[in-house]
C-alpha cells in the first residue's frame, strides 16, 4: 500500500513537526488535539515554522502554501482517522494514555490502516497489544526538530509484519527521511546511547570534574556536538531525562541509575528552559 493520507494525533512539540514531514511527503495530513485552543496553538506553530523556513530561503512561498493546503486540523479523532492509510500517534509519553489512544485509533480506522507511535522509550509490543492489529503497529521515532532531523528510528514490535515495515520505510523515504530499523527495547538505539551519556555528564558535574560550561564545551568543541549534554538536558527537560533514566533502570538494571543531581534539580522544580532554570539560569 502507498501511504497517501495520514492522520497525526497530538499537535505538541513533536506532532506539529511530524505533520509538516507528512505534508512534505505529499500526503493529505489530518491533525488532532484535545481542544480547539491546542489545535490553534499547533497550527500557529506549523505556520510560524514554515514562515521561518521561507524567510531563511529554505522554501519558497508556493511550497509553504502547498504544504499548508495539505494540512487540516480538528478535535474529532474519529473524523481524522477515518480514511487514513497511516495514523501517527504523538501524545504524552505515558503508557496508559498511549494504550487508550491506540484503542481509539484501532476502532476508528480502516482494517488495513497502519498505526505508528512516536514513543521515545515505551514498548511497541505493549502499545500494539491494546489493538486488534498488532501486526500493523510500529514505532516511528522522529527526533526533535522532526521537520529538520534527517533520521527516523523505525521500531518493529515482536509481531510487526514485513509488509507494515516496508510500507513505513517507503513512506518515510518519500518524506525525505533516512531510517534505521531497531528492535523493540527501552530507548531503542539513540536514546539508549545518548541519555546515559547526558546522565554521566551530570555525574561529572556533581563530582566536580569540571564546571557545567567546561563539560559542555568539551563536547561541542572537542567532539563536535551541536549542543553540550547539560544544555541539551535543559532544552528537552530534566523531568523527561529523569523519567527516561528511571525506565532504563527499571527495565535494564542499575547501570542506568539516574544521577542524584538530576533528581535534586527536578525536585527543586529546575526542569530546564521550560521553567527558566535547570543546569543553567534562563531567567534573564
Ligand atoms: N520532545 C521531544 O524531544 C521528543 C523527541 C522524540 C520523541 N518524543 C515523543 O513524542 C511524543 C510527544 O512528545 P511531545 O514532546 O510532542 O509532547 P507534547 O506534550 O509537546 O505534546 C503532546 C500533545 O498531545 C496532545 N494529546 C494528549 N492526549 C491526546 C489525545 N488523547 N488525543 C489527541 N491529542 C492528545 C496534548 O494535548 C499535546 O498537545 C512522546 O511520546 C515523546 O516521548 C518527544
Amino acid at each position: 500500500m502507498e501511504i497517501k493520507k495520514v492522520c497525526v494525533i497530538g499537535m505538541g512539540t513533536m506532532g506539529s513537526q511530524i505533520g509538516i514531514v507528512c505534508a512534505k511527503g505529499g500526503c493529505e495530513t489530518a491533525m488532532v488535539d484535545t481542544s480547539s485552543a491546542l489545535v490553534e496553538r499547533g497550527m500557529k506553530n506549523i505556520q510560524a515554522f514554515l514562515k521561518g523556513q521561507e524567510k531563511k530561503g529554505k522554501i519558497d512561498q508556493e511550497t509553504r502554501e502547498k504544504l499548508l493546503s495539505l494540512i487540516t486540523a480538528g478535535t474529532d479523532i474519529s473524523d481524522a482517522v477515518y480514511n487514513a492509510d497511516l495514523v501517527i500517534e504523538a501524545v504524552f509519553e505515558d503508557i496508559e494514555v498511549k494504550k487508550e489512544t491506540f484503542k481509539k485509533m484501532d476502532e476508528a480506522s480502516r482494517k488495513d490502516t497502519i498505526l505508528a507511535s512516536n514513543t521515545s522509550t515505551l514498548w511497541i509490543a505493549e502499545i500494539g497489544a491494546a489493538t486488534n492489529r498488532p501486526e500493523k503497529c510500529i514505532g516511528t521515532h522522529f527526533l526533535i526538530p522532526a521537520a529538520l532531523t534527517p533520521l527516523v528510528e523505525v521500531v518493529r514490535g515482536p509481531v510487526t509484519s514485513d509488509d507494515t515495515h516496508k510500507t513505513i520505510i517507503d513512506f518515510l523515504g518519500k518524506c525525505g527521511k533516512e531510517t534505521v530499523t531497531v528492535a523493540d527495547s527501552p530507548g531503542f538505539v539513540i536514546n539508549r546511547l545518548y541519555l546515559p551519556m547526558i546522565n554521566e555528564a551530570f555525574f561529572a558535574l556533581e563530582t566536580g570534574l569540571a564546571s557545567a560550561e567546561e563539560i559542555d564545551r568539551s563536547c561541542t568543541k572537542g567532539l563536535g556536538y551541536p549542543l553540550g549534554p547539560l544544555a541539551a538536558a535543559d532544552a528537552f527537560g530534566l523531568d523527561i531525562l529523569l523519567a527516561c533514566m528511571k525506565t532504563f533502570q527499571r527495565e535494564l538494571g542499575d547501570k542506568y541509575r539516574p544521577c542524584p543531581l538530576v533528581v535534586k534539580l527536578v525536585k527543586a522544580g529546575h526542569l530546564g528552559r521550560k521553567t527558566g532554570r535547570g543546569v543553567y539560569d534562563y531567567s534573564k
